[in-house]
């Protein structure tokens, strides 16, 4: 059990009013969500949670990358009360209100691209890549879409019919959205053309090329290209720097680039959106998770030709730019600003590098890490040299952390993912490594001893 600054564990896990909530959670929620753990969360603020039981954790989830300002930022929680006491809903699908159009106009500046911009709103990162799908078949009036294996876009019909990071997601729902094809991600760690980077010289791009293009996919049919620059639920994987500006030639046959920034967006690798690391202008942004500090909203924004083919009556959503969660963003926009969020990402994220770099040089099962800004994977497996997954070992130390008072997730099978708020201390962060740390020592000791 943990007896640290922050974190203060002083229960089993779950602990007596957790284990009730588990329970009747099980009795009325639907089973088709797959948790982490047992966390039952009574409060938390900044990067600091508290459960039921009085047990206090450090988050390195972020709610799953949502939290960006951290918990119930002060700035934050004014403005949702402040609009609550206005008016709480009043659909923008029929009629009007004034905030959603300073918000379109400061995404629409912060979105890559001096070209003009447009913003449809919904609630869901899935329902921002719906949208990116119907529009750009209606912009382009034509059937296909190319997406990554490894891809996680959401869990609707057509967002999940780009999904290929595990197959239960798509389990009992075939058959989904056709006309999808997917291609392998450059997943340099485990490349699966077993070429090594940058010798390979983006080998990659030229399979894509000789045994899709050349043998089956009509490029003047396909809409758009989905793409996450770093994987997210498929295991923190970042495309090599190139890679995109490699598959610009694509535009050259009218295919769409849509971007999807929904993990990686709201300056967690830092850069506002991590499509700028890679000197790509996309035509189209999905946007989601961080943007409103946890209210509910999702934003995409496309070039404003593609987005005017749209006539009224086409897309919307009853929900999409409630004004509440717009002034949640508006209000999460000026903590960005003020608090330097972006550069904090940056600067925080190369210590945490340093330091996992450390762990990588000590412990045999620590076999990559990768990442930008707070968006870090650190790969684990069970021999550095045969690169075996380390899935149990992953599981193992997750569920430490927990014990400990750490709130890390695993993403994809044997990847932890270090995803803080990007306004944490740096003495929360380096108490959050230090478990993680003690963590990982021990599921070493275990693989050492065989
Ligand atoms: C990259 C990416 N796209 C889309 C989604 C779907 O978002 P939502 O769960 O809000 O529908 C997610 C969710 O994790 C994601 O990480």
């Amino acid at each position: 059990m943990g007896n640290k600054r922050y974190a203060k564990v002083a229960t089993k896990l779950p602990g007596r009013k957790a284990s009730e909530v588990v329970k009747k959670t099980s009795d009325y929620v639907s089973p088709s969500i797959a948790r982490f753990y047992p966390l039952v969360v009574e409060s938390a603020h900044g990067s600091l949670v508290k459960d039921v039981d009085g047990n206090q954790f450090i988050d390195f989830s972020s709610g799953i990358a949502v939290l960006n300002t951290g918990s119930t930022h002060p700035k934050v929680v004014q403005a949702i009360r402040r609009q609550a006491e206005k008016f709480v809903h009043f659909s923008y699908t029929d009629f009007y209100y004034e905030n959603i159009v300073e918000l379109s106009k400061q995404l629409d500046s912060l979105v890559p691209g001096k070209q003009a911009k447009m913003v449809y709103y919904g609630n869901s990162g899935a329902e921002a890549i719906e949208a990116a799908m119907k529009l750009s078949r209606n912009y382009t009036k034509r059937p296909l879409f190319l997406a990554h294996g490894g891809a996680f876009h959401g869990r609707t019909f057509g967002s999940m019919s780009l999904t290929a990071s595990k197959p239960i997601q798509r389990k009992g729902s075939f058959p989904l959205v056709p006309e999808v094809v997917h291609f392998p991600f450059p997943y340099c760690y485990r490349c699966p053309w077993k070429q090594t980077f940058p010798e390979c010289d983006y080998y990659c791009v030229d399979y894509f090329k000789e045994q899709y293009l050349e043998k089956f996919v009509p490029v003047e049919e396909v809409a758009a290209y989905f793409f996450e620059p770093i994987q997210g639920e498929g295991g923190y994987v970042p495309a090599p720097p190139e890679y995109f500006k490699r598959m610009e030639f694509l535009r050259k046959d009218g295919v769409l680039f849509v971007d999807d920034e929904i993990q990686t967006g709201m300056g967690r690798t830092g850069k506002f959106f991590a499509i700028e690391h890679y000197g790509l202008v996309p035509d189209m942004v999905s946007i989601a998770k961080g943007i409103a500090s946890g209210v509910p909203l999702s934003a995409m924004v496309a070039r404003a030709d593609v987005m005017k083919s749209w006539q009224p009556g086409q897309h919307a959503s009853t929900f999409g730019a409630n004004p509440i969660a717009v002034e949640a963003a508006l209000a999460t926009l000026e903590v960005f600003k003020s608090e330097g969020l972006v550069e904090n990402a940056r600067r925080l994220g190369k210590k945490a590098v340093k330091r996992l770099l450390e762990m990588k040089e000590k412990y045999e099962i620590v076999g990559d890490v990768r990442g930008m800004g707070l968006f870090i994977g650190v790969e684990i497996v069970k021999s550095k040299k045969t690169k075996e997954r380390g899935i149990e070992e992953a599981e193992q130390i997750m569920q430490y952390c927990f014990r400990h008072g750490l709130l890390v997730i695993t993403a994809g099978r044997n990847v932890l993912r270090v995803i803080p708020p990007l306004n944490t201390s740096e003495d929360e962060l380096f108490e959050g490594l230090d478990i993680l740390e003690e963590a990982i020592s021990e599921a070493n000791k275990t693989v050492m001893k065989g």
